[in-house]
Order: C-alpha cells, then structure tokens, then sequence
C-alpha cells in the first residue's frame, strides 16, 4: 500500500513547521468530510469505491460479451478532461509497453480535439476495424467530444446500418440531461449513469473509466478494493493518513515560495497518471489567483532534456516522484567479453537496479540544487495499487485545495476559451461576443 516519504524535504521543512501544516490539513479535511465547504455538494466521488453495485458489473459482462460474439477489434473511446484521463492512465500503466496481438481490442481515444488530421486519420482506422464505441460526457454538450460524436456516429450507421450501430455504441453520461442524455433515449443505446454528484476530473472511479477497463479485461474489482482501502486509510486522524500529510507537505513547499510541483516517474507506464493528476490539481486549485502549477516529467528521459533547469533554474519548483517498490519485470544487464562500450562493471545488474540508482542519484542532486523533495511509493503496478493511488489523490487534492482557500470542484475558468470559440463558430446567441472578437482578429 501506499508510503508517504518526506525525507527529501527534511533539509527544507522544519519538523514544528510540517506538524502545524498537517494540523492544518486537518482542519481542512475536516471541513472536507462535513460536506460544508465549497462545492460541497459534489462529494459523490468521496464514497465511490464502496457504492458500486453488483448490477453494474452484470451490465459491463453482457456488453462485453455482445461486443465479444461480433469480433470487435477496436473500441473508440470519445471524451475530453476527466471523461477520459482516468482511463488512459490506468490503461497505459497496466498495459505492455507495446502492445501486440495479445491485447484486444484495442482502445483509440477521440474528441480530445478538433484537428482535421486527427479525424481523417481516425476513418481510416474506422474503416480498417471491426469498430464499438463508448462515448462519455457527463454534461453530454462538451464541444470536443459532442463533434467527434456527430461524425463517429454518422460513419458507424453508413458502415453496419443504424440498428448495428445502435448495438455498437454505448454511452456514460449524466442520468437525466444533457444533449447526450437525449441522443441516448432517441437512439435506444446501452448507458451507464455519471453519478450527479461526480465532476469530471473525479470520476475515474465511476462507470466514467470502469466499464472500458472492464472490457478490456482489467480486474476493476481490484482496483475497487485498492480505492476502498485507500478510503479508509484516508479517512484516518492519524499522522499516517497519507493524503493528509501530501496535502500538508505541498501547502509547506508553497508557503516557502514553491510555485511549482513536478510529478516525476522512472517508468513511462505512469505518463498518463501524470497527466491525470495535472488536470486533477490544475482544475481543482487553479483559481483565484492562486494555486501550484503541475508539471511532470518521465525520467530519466527528462533529465536530458528540462533536467538542466530543474537541477540550476528558477529555484520556485519541488518534486514529487513515483517509487514502485517491486518491479514486475526485470532484465539483466549481460556479460560482454570485448567490453568495448566498458560497461562489465555493470553486468549481472538488473535494469531495476539501475533505474533505481539513476532515481537516488537524481533524488539527491535535485535535493543539493534546492528541489525539495516527496516521495509516494506503491507497492507494484497492478490494479489493486493503481485504485488506491487514485483515491489518494483526489482526497489530497480536494484537502490541499481548501487549504488553499479554493473551491476544488469547479472549473470556472475552462468557460472563457468555450465562449469566444461558441461564438467564433457562429454558435446561436453568441453574436455579440463574435462581433467584437471579429473586430479584434
Ligand atoms: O473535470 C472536469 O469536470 C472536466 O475536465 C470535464 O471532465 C471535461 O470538461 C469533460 O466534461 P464532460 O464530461 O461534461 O464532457
């Protein structure tokens, strides 16, 4: 399960100064729990893990079967934000590296964009592939995801006809509205509930990335129990709760005038739990003026690249890395008797070892140049560690952002692009806004 280690920030944080900021925590988890702090009313994902019913997974198994029995080779995934980070981070963490004939079907996602490239090239694949899709919105009117939807879903019923297609497509989103709602009702396809009470960047939990990881044949049932035991673990007035102690220690780190926190892996598995723990944390807590700027890197590929300016540039960043403590795999590193590349004093080492000695010497190097830093270690990659990894950082999150006096479970700064784009487009009742940002163009 998952450790908390503070060590790279001993030299920073005095231990009276990290004690009044885990009080601190406290107060704001408490606060938390109450369900009387902003947003308050968006707390579904709190108790997530233990709610899901049996029905759901019956649900899940006839789909999968359906899907199995018309030989679907590829499912496209159509969703933006928190409708689909969640899945692609679990699903490249617990994938082969490279995929191969093994892993069916294969997952696309689309409706994270608008490129015409990324569309064209995705009826080719359409075209090629046995094709299913989920499309997942909770709002069900996200731009992104409603276009991609408009064209996947005219291509699915030219290619099987409109009652194939209908067994094809399967939609998550809110129970009761939405234009995805409606589409759903009309067309008679297969749907799973957002809870209401669930925004999007907390939802990876729900039917949101459940159902595609189920397909694919992850154990979410492990998952489920890993999130579970995280709950509880997280639900602890003790100095072992770890989000508590996560939270406190990145409000310490901000409070010494660390604007930055960078998410670093020594295992590109985990890029896209990066990536869903930045809108996670960009989305919570950047707002009002404040907030602390998530990054990450993949090292050490990084380090021949932004590494130069974490160990020597602005010194407003720390870092939080990923340790998994049991290697799944391993290879050793082989004998040559030639030796030209003089690497033996390396051989009968495991690449484990050596990714874990590049991850010290790196720890200790950004720690001389400043760079604080925490570490979190989990005990392997698996389902079970990945649902708990999940749970725990939305519980820091949501602690952390009321520390930082934010309401972390809107995004009222998302609408501002949505606007002048609507009217850009000619959106009905957008023509104001489009006059005068035509007058600027
Ligand atoms: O965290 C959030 O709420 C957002 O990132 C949403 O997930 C994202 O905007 C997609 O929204 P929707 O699922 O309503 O299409």
């Amino acid at each position: 399960m998952l450790n908390i280690q503070l060590k790279g920030c001993e030299p920073f944080v005095s231990e009276s100064i990290k004690k009044k900021y885990i009080t601190k925590a406290y107060s704001a988890m408490d606060l938390l729990d109450s369900g009387k702090g902003a947003g308050g009313n968006m707390l579904g994902w709190h108790h997530l893990p233990s709610e899901i019913p049996s029905s759901f997974y019956d649900k899940c198994e006839t789909i999968k079967k359906r899907w199995e029995a018309k030989g679907i080779n590829s499912i496209i995934i159509v969703g933006i934000g928190g409708s689909y980070l969640g899945t692609k981070a679990a699903l490249t963490s617990l994938s082969k590296t490279f995929p191969d004939h093994r892993t069916f079907p294969r997952i696309t996602f689309a409706g994270t964009n608008f490129s015409e490239d990324f569309y064209s090239d995705l009826y080719d694949l359409m075209t090629l592939k046995n094709v299913a899709v989920i499309v997942i919105s909770k709002s069900g009117t996200t731009a992104e995801p409603a276009v991609a939807f408009r064209l996947i879903k005219k291509f699915m019923e030219d290619k099987y006809g409109k009652a194939e297609a209908r067994e094809r497509i399967v939609t998550v989103t809110d129970k009761d509205k939405g234009a995805l709602r409606n589409i759903t009702n009309k067309e008679g396809y297969d749907s799973f509930a957002v809870p209401s009470n669930v925004g999007g960047r907390y939802s990876v939990l729900s039917p949101v990335s459940l159902f595609p990881l189920y397909l694919v044949g992850f154990d979410i049932k492990a998952m489920i129990e890993g999130a579970k035991e995280m709950e509880h673990a997280c639900s602890k007035k003790s100095s072992h709760n770890p989000a508590v102690v996560y939270a406190a220690m990145r409000n310490v780190l901000h409070g010494f005038g660390k604007k930055e926190e960078i998410l670093v892996n020594f295992n590109p598995k985990l890029r896209y739990i990066a990536e869903w723990w930045k809108q996670l944390f960009a989305e919570s807590e950047g707002k009002d003026g404040k907030g602390i700027f998530p990054a990450f890197v993949n090292y050490t590929t990084d380090l021949h690249a932004i590494g130069q300016y974490i160990q020597e540039g602005q010194r407003t960043m720390f870092e939080t890395y990923i340790e998994i403590a049991k290697p799944s795999n391993d290879v050793v590193i082989p004998y040559d008797a030639d030796d030209m590349d003089g690497l033996n004093y390396l051989a009968g080492k495991t690449m484990s070892e050596c990714n874990r000695l590049a991850m010290l010497g790196t720890i200790m190097a950004h720690i001389d140049g400043e760079v604080p830093q925490i570490g979190i270690e989990i005990d392997e990659l698996n389902e079970y560690e990945i649902g708990a990894l999940f749970y725990f950082f939305e519980k820091a999150c949501a602690i952390s952002s009321y520390m930082l006096g934010v309401n972390p479970f809107n995004q009222p700064g998302v609408e501002a692009y949505k606007k002048n784009m609507f009217a850009l487009f000619g959106r009905p009742g957008y023509e104001d806004i489009a006059e005068s940002l035509k007058a600027r163009l």
